[in-house]
């Protein structure tokens, strides 16, 4: 047996007395039994169980005792750190679970609820038909432009090459506007555009040329709304001026268009026609997408989308009339230029065969539905 350690000094150690460590453990035991949730007992823990802890500062002394002490001292705080191991396990894993089952509770999704019965809305078909059409343009470098709906008569008819007498100028064509007191509205000089090509006028005075705009835009006209007419429509009205532009430029971007819209093989034809203010003057059809053309003199397969006439009515186009050209500020000597409008439900029912314009009026979303949620 070894002699005493003259260097024990029993006040170091009071730590490592057994009622000492009893105190400690039971202290533990106590503090986790009382955590009321995982965070109160990770706050415990700290205090109880980590590093330093009244039970870890303990086991630090025992290398100060003497050799014959530290096998006792040890097994007691052994036994203490486990028994205060073994309660944080027991009391984490009760924590948990209770944490478990609430969460159970608190975050159910009862499955049976009726869905959400207010869906996203989306846009108008004609709206997107529009954009899709302006975008072929921007694509080529043309900028897009607008006018007023409410319109002087002067850039609806007279910069265009109205003569006043003109037919479309007459009350069952136009819509036109009340004057201030005193004024009849056909005397106003203000009327609701009756197509788009006001814009062309607009722009001609608003840029120097070259001008290359894309006008898509509301339009009014005094008829009845039934299935193949309708008081407000819409039109994309397109005007190119430049050096040198010819009846060529006209037909390429017609059929760059058409091609876009309607695939690669789509082909157009020009037929002569009459617009104050284009000259010469013409409108544009398309081929059929549907058929394309072989439903012609064939009874064994109509087809729906043309008629069985292999030819699709687009709108007007034209050369721009050197006297519009004028009007609006630009030597015709030196520039020419070209221009298409059309109008968007006549195309939207032949791409997608709508049979009746009201449809597109009457916002009833089972129409627009299947026309996809586009935003
Ligand atoms: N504005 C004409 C219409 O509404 C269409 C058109 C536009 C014709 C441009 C020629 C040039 O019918």
């Amino acid at each position: 047996m070894s002699a005493p350690n003259k260097s024990y000094d029993p006040v170091e150690v009071e730590a490592l007395k057994p009622e000492e460590i009893e105190r400690m453990r039971d202290e533990a035991l106590a503090a986790f039994a009382s955590a009321g949730d995982l965070d109160a007992l990770a706050h415990a823990k700290t205090a109880h169980a980590g590093g330093t802890s009244p039970l870890a500062l303990a086991n630090r002394e025992i290398g100060a005792l003497p050799p014959q002490a530290k096998a006792e001292a040890g097994k007691r705080v052994g036994q203490a750190r486990g028994a205060v191991n073994k309660a944080y396990a027991e009391r984490l894993a009760q924590l948990e679970a209770e944490r478990d089952e609430r969460v159970l509770v608190e975050e159910a999704v009862d499955v049976t609820l009726p869905y959400d019965r207010v869906p996203a809305g989306a846009r108008h078909p004609l709206t997107t038909l529009m954009d899709r059409v302006a975008d072929i343009f921007v694509a080529m470098g043309y900028e897009v432009a607008e006018g007023p709906e409410v319109e002087a008569e002067w850039f609806n008819f007279d910069a265009l090459n109205f003569t006043p007498d003109h037919p479309a100028r007459q009350m069952q064509d136009t819509f036109f506007v009340q004057g201030p007191k005193g004024v009849e509205a056909d005397e106003s000089g203000v009327v609701l555009r009756t197509h788009t090509s006001p814009v062309q006028a607009r722009s001609l005075l608003d840029r120097e040329p070259p001008v290359y705009i894309v006008c898509p835009g509301r339009v009014y006209r005094t008829d009845e709304l039934d299935a193949t007419h309708t008081p407000v429509f819409h039109q994309v009205e397109l005007l190119a001026v430049d050096k040198g532009l010819t009846m060529a430029d006209l037909r390429g971007t017609i059929d760059h268009m058409v091609k876009e819209l309607f695939g690669d093989e789509t082909t157009t034809r020009l037929r002569p026609h009459f617009f104050p203010f284009t000259e010469p003057s013409a409108e544009m059809d398309m081929q059929c997408y549907v058929c394309r053309g072989e439903s012609v003199g064939n009874p064994d397969r109509p087809c729906r989308t043309c008629s069985s006439e292999g030819w699709i009515e687009l709108g007007g186009c034209g050369m721009v009339n050197p006297k519009v050209l004028t009007a609006c500020g630009v030597d015709p000597e030196v520039y020419s230029g070209f221009a298409f409008g059309f109008g968007i439900e006549r195309m939207l029912m032949f791409r997608h065969n709508v049979e009746d314009m009201r449809d597109m009026v009457e916002g009833d979303v089972r129409f627009t539905r299947p026309f996809g949620m586009e935003i």
